[in-house]
């Protein structure tokens, strides 16, 4: 890839909008927690933790990735970890970025919700003070738990509710399909938050139109499975819903065999919004930046692709009207520059 292209793509203003905060807990931070908090750990350094990130499935990730999760007991745990993303998502040119927070991986080991959002809200606050990244959080359900267990989520989440601005739905996605939390959904959509999920990741397009249809989502997380079905992809395009895309994890997670072969190159050839996002930057290989380097670097990528994954991830971003169109006025002088 030349040297041009790669500057272009790295410089230019974007929206980051899959972003799980628990996966960008690099393996020193997890390390430094654990001796802060004195919890053990089943690997006995940063470089055996590493050693075992190489992952089969989804499944196999996640539990690695819950195991990480259990040394943030404490609201400056939340804090630190946010900050170390922000930070970086700030030095990959991140204007604005959406959050996702699984707040049950720490209330079912007894953290408080509050703890959990207080940290994370405070470091997004700091961090827009200090450079000017807006930030929003949108709450995960995780899906291999029931319905009753989001629900009894969604009413621990009330108290902060204008600290939230959507809802999504992740973990196990085989066997768990977006209608098994319809109910949950209806009721967020009537709480005015604003709805997602993750559908198509490893699970068959079916996944996605019950998403849609069901949950009434406004953006599918991952769905590059939707190529399966041209129904499914005409519907995505016409109705121009954004699908949020992370090649590097869909390489790590082995839902493509190689970057060459990724699919965000015919997804935008389809007429579909695509986004390029890192879902958990330090299991998969990098942060956004570098997933938009691997991309651009295997795949027939320009600088037209550029501009339109820069405009589509504004437009994608659930941003007041006027903010948005600040942000995609500064993507166009970018690329008229
Ligand atoms: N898929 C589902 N759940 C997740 C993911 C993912 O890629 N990352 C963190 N939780
Ligand atoms: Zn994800």
């Amino acid at each position: 890839m030349d040297q041009q292209l790669r500057d272009l793509v790295c410089g230019m203003p974007k929206a980051e909008l899959h972003i799980h905060i628990e996966g960008s807990l690099e393996p020193e931070l997890i390390f430094d927690l654990a001796r802060r908090n004195g919890v053990a750990l089943p690997y006995p350094d940063v470089a055996s933790l590493r050693r075992a990130y190489a992952f089969r499935d989804l499944q196999s990730f996640l539990d690695i990735y819950y195991a990480g999760a259990s040394v943030l007991l404490h609201e400056q745990d939340f804090y630190d970890m946010t900050w170390a993303y922000l930070a970086r998502a700030h030095a990959d040119q991140v204007r604005h970025v959406e959050i996702f927070f699984d707040p049950q991986t720490h209330t079912e080991r007894g953290v408080p919700f509050a703890t959990v959002i207080g940290g994370i809200h405070r470091a997004l606050r700091d961090a827009d003070a200090r450079w000017g990244i807006s930030g929003a959080l949108i709450m995960c359900f995780l899906r291999h738990l029931s319905q009753g267990d989001a629900m009894a989520t969604l009413e621990q989440a009330l108290p902060h509710r204008a600290m939230i601005i959507g809802v999504g739905l992740d973990s196990s996605e085989r066997g768990n399909p977006p209608e098994k939390f319809a109910d949950v959904f209806a009721r967020c959509r009537q709480l005015g938050l604003r709805l997602v999920a993750h559908a198509g990741e490893e699970g068959p397009p079916a996944y996605i139109w019950s998403a849609l249809d069901t949950l009434q989502v406004e953006r599918i997380d991952h769905g590059v499975r939707c190529l399966e079905d041209s129904a499914l992809t005409e519907r995505l395009a016409r109705s121009a819903t954004p699908l949020t895309v992370c090649p590097l994890s869909n390489v790590k997670l082995r839902v493509f065999d190689r970057i060459g072969d990724h699919n965000l190159l015919a997804l935008l050839e389809a007429g579909i919004a695509a986004t390029v996002n890192s879902d958990d930057p330090a299991y998969f290989g990098g942060y956004i930046n570098d997933n938009f380097v691997a991309v651009f670097e295997a795949l027939p990528l320009g600088r037209e692709h550029a501009r339109a994954l820069a405009m589509n991830s504004f437009n994608a971003a659930f941003l007041p009207a006027g903010k948005k169109q600040a942000l995609l006025s500064e993507v166009q002088a970018y690329f008229a520059a």
